[in-house]
């Protein structure tokens, strides 16, 4: 989710940034001008350079071209870059097809109802692929490489471009209509995750419409919470006094798929969905003021109860979980996993470690929040996919410290250990998961750059940490060593004796992200970075089967970077290290998620996220974009189609590996 899909749609909100506006009291302005008087075509605060909380860190690198870079031996990667811009449609590198496999509003089921974007109901929703796809993952079934089920998330929904006639300009900005109920239980519909089958034929995918495993998860899905917070009087509610049953899963950003292929859904920006005020001296006051909670971006409490913090004020207990589902049984009811935490939880990948115990890496999207990670107390059993269901319901829980000698400390968030205690609110380990991120606040745990997708390359016993920016910083540490880091960067976690269950290790900045020619940026791509291979706000990563690293980005525009997003290929090993080459770009407007790149190397499924949110500051549109007047229709450029998200599946002409 993006700063500027926040500006669009949270018009009442006294939220300014999407992601929060850095709610950790413990934890400590611009490099806009200088890269607005870059990119910007509108020439605004041109000449601006003389800014001042910015020091140059290193020497404007002369950025080669493309052909130049082309000709370096040392890269992992080998494919025709893609040149980077702005415009409506999406690119890859040639020689590659880039075709889309699923749209918002297409048919899930056989019976789904067709999209019609005029007549959209939540019970057409309910069958059909949902908005604003994020985290993607491929479980073959029966061991194929050509059949398997796809599993993705519906991270938020963009009102203003989702329903027509909502829209008025005001003073040049977008305002939306207050929702009715109608609109509220289609966006809810439109929620949570999809599970479908796909299948490859002629070398193309196709979803397979009556395959037996399809599912949508909703906002409204019945699910159970479980492990050591289950039940607890915190997680009570007046709609359920058992404390364990809980209605859907909302702004589910990335996820993982588990070793014994269940799908992971984590529920990250959970505090917009929130309103009402919580009764006077509530016990949940400090709780939710460190979530951000409430904040009513989303109309929902004003016709289900449960969003209302003031009519049940424990139902926000109940999310910022990571939800597990089994993708076996289309019946199944997915878990919410307490022992893995609450807070805004990014995605959650993992590794099997030497011992067979799991490793899951977490990252709480917030400036100033924290990196985890969960060692499950049991074993991963290969030969028994029954025994591995409830590993994620008992392991331990660490969060990050990052030394400025360049070790890391993995700080076990146990109750009775160290301050949490009963003294400081933490009476039982249930206290400890419902309010994790004050237990590490406590532990003195390292603010980070709003930590995002976490990789583990199992093959390095490394893992590669998405810090995607802070313009908030004031204060540089080693871990995150840029004040107003507008572009984020990319920490390489090495884990002691290359053991992902190990409580330390060391760490190494990888990348600081960003434009290598303007020299107050600060950003340290290896020489052989071209003109168009650089990014900045690293989001999302894949590790592919030989240990090679993408990475997916979310914020460049235009106005920041010249430059959609898109997916990178950045190589980690030897000489070429740090080298950054664009591999496929977005429509204007959008994000680019769940880059998932399949076992034998041969598809990348990725998600377009949020297409033609925004446009303002690209000479294509130069105004804001809404459902009547979009900066790009894209994928289907249909004039009676708004513009969709989508998954796409990206090969390689004539088939074979990818890069
Ligand atoms: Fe939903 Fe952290 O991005
Ligand atoms: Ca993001
Ligand atoms: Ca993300």
């Amino acid at each position: 989710m993006r700063d500027q899909q926040t500006r669009n749609i949270f018009r009442t909100s006294k939220l300014e940034e999407a992601d929060g506006p850095g709610l950790n009291p413990t934890a400590s302005r611009t490099m806009g001008e200088i890269i607005a008087a870059r990119f910007s075509r509108r020439g605004f605060l041109k000449g601006s350079m003389a800014v001042t909380a910015i020091s140059a860190t290193v020497s404007p690198m002369a950025l080669l071209s493309a052909t130049d870079a082309q000709a370096a031996p040392a890269s992992a990667f080998n494919f025709p870059e893609v040149t980077a811009g702005v415009d409506a449609d999406h690119h890859v590198a040639e020689g590659y097809d880039a075709d889309v496999l699923l749209r918002w509003g297409d048919k899930v089921f056989a019976d789904a109802p067709d999209f019609d974007p005029l007549n959209q109901s939540e019970a057409a929703q309910e069958r059909q692929f949902g908005y604003n796809n994020d985290f993607v993952g491929f479980i073959p079934l029966d061991g194929a490489d050509d059949r398997g089920l796809l599993v993705v998330n519906h991270e938020y929904t963009n009102e203003h471009l989702m329903f027509p006639g909502i829209v008025t300009i005001k003073d040049g900005e977008i305002e939306v209509s207050e929702a009715d109920e109608a609109r509220v239980n289609i966006e809810m519909a439109a929620h949570g995750g999809t599970i479908i089958e796909i299948r490859k034929v002629d070398g193309k995918w196709q979803p397979v419409l009556d395959g037996a495993l399809n599912r949508r998860i909703t906002a409204k899905t019945p699910m159970e919470l479980t492990g050591p917070a289950a039940g607890h009087a915190r997680l009570q509610t007046v709609a359920d006094p058992t404390g364990r049953a809980v209605l859907g899963t909302i702004n589910n950003c990335a996820g993982g798929v588990t070793p014994w292929g269940t799908y992971i859904m984590a529920e990250e920006n959970i505090h917009g969905y929130f309103t009402g005020t919580l009764p006077e001296g509530h016990a949940e006051a400090a709780n939710y003021e460190r979530l951000g909670i409430p904040d009513s971006t989303y109309a929902w409490g004003r016709f289900h109860d449960r969003f209302d913090v003031s009519k049940d004020p424990n139902e926000a207990n109940r999310f910022g979980w990571i939800v597990e589902v089994d993708v076996m049984d289309p019946n199944s009811t997915p878990k919410k996993r307490t022992a893995l935490g609450r807070f805004k939880h990014e995605g959650a990948e993992s590794v099997v470690a030497k011992d067979g115990r799991v490793v899951f890496y977490l990252g709480d999207d917030e400036r100033f929040d924290y990196v985890y990670k969960f060692v499950t107390a049991g074993k991963y059993n290969p030969e028994d996919r029954a025994a591995n269901m409830d590993l994620l319901d008992e392991g331990t829980l660490y969060v990050a410290r990052f030394d400025e000698g360049g070790r890391v400390e993995w700080l076990p968030l146990v109750q009775g250990e160290g301050p949490l205690t009963a003294a400081n609110g933490f009476a039982t380990q249930a206290d400890v998961l419902i309010e994790t991120r004050r237990a590490a606040d406590l532990l003195e745990a390292t603010p980070m750059d709003r930590p995002e997708d976490i990789q583990p390359n199992p093959l390095t016993g490394r893992a590669y940490v998405m810090l995607t920016n802070n313009t908030k910083r004031e204060e540089a540490n080693a871990a995150n060593p840029r004040v107003d880091n507008a572009f984020g960067h990319i920490i390489e976690i090495i884990e002691q004796d290359g053991d992902f269950t190990a409580t330390s290790g060391t760490w190494e900045i990888l990348v600081k992200c960003g434009d290598p020619s303007i020299a107050e940026v600060g950003a340290t791509f290896s020489t052989e970075t071209t003109v168009d291979g650089w990014f900045g706000m690293p989001d999302n990563a894949a590790v592919d089967a030989e240990g090679r690293l993408w990475v997916s980005t979310d914020g460049n525009s235009m106005a920041d970077t010249g430059r959609t997003d898109g997916l990178w290929a950045l190589d980690t090993e030897g000489a070429a290290r740090g080298t950054s080459r664009l591999f496929y770009r977005v429509p204007v407007g959008a994000e680019l998620c769940g880059p998932c790149i399949t076992e034998d190397m041969t598809t990348f499924f990725v998600a377009v996220q949020h297409p033609g949110d925004g446009g303002e500051d690209w000479e294509g549109h130069g105004r804001p974009s809404y459902y009547e007047d979009l900066s790009t229709r894209w994928p289907d450029f249909d004039d009676a189609m708004p513009v969709r998200p989508a998954v796409v599946a990206i090969t390689r002409q004539g088939g074979g590996r990818i890069g």
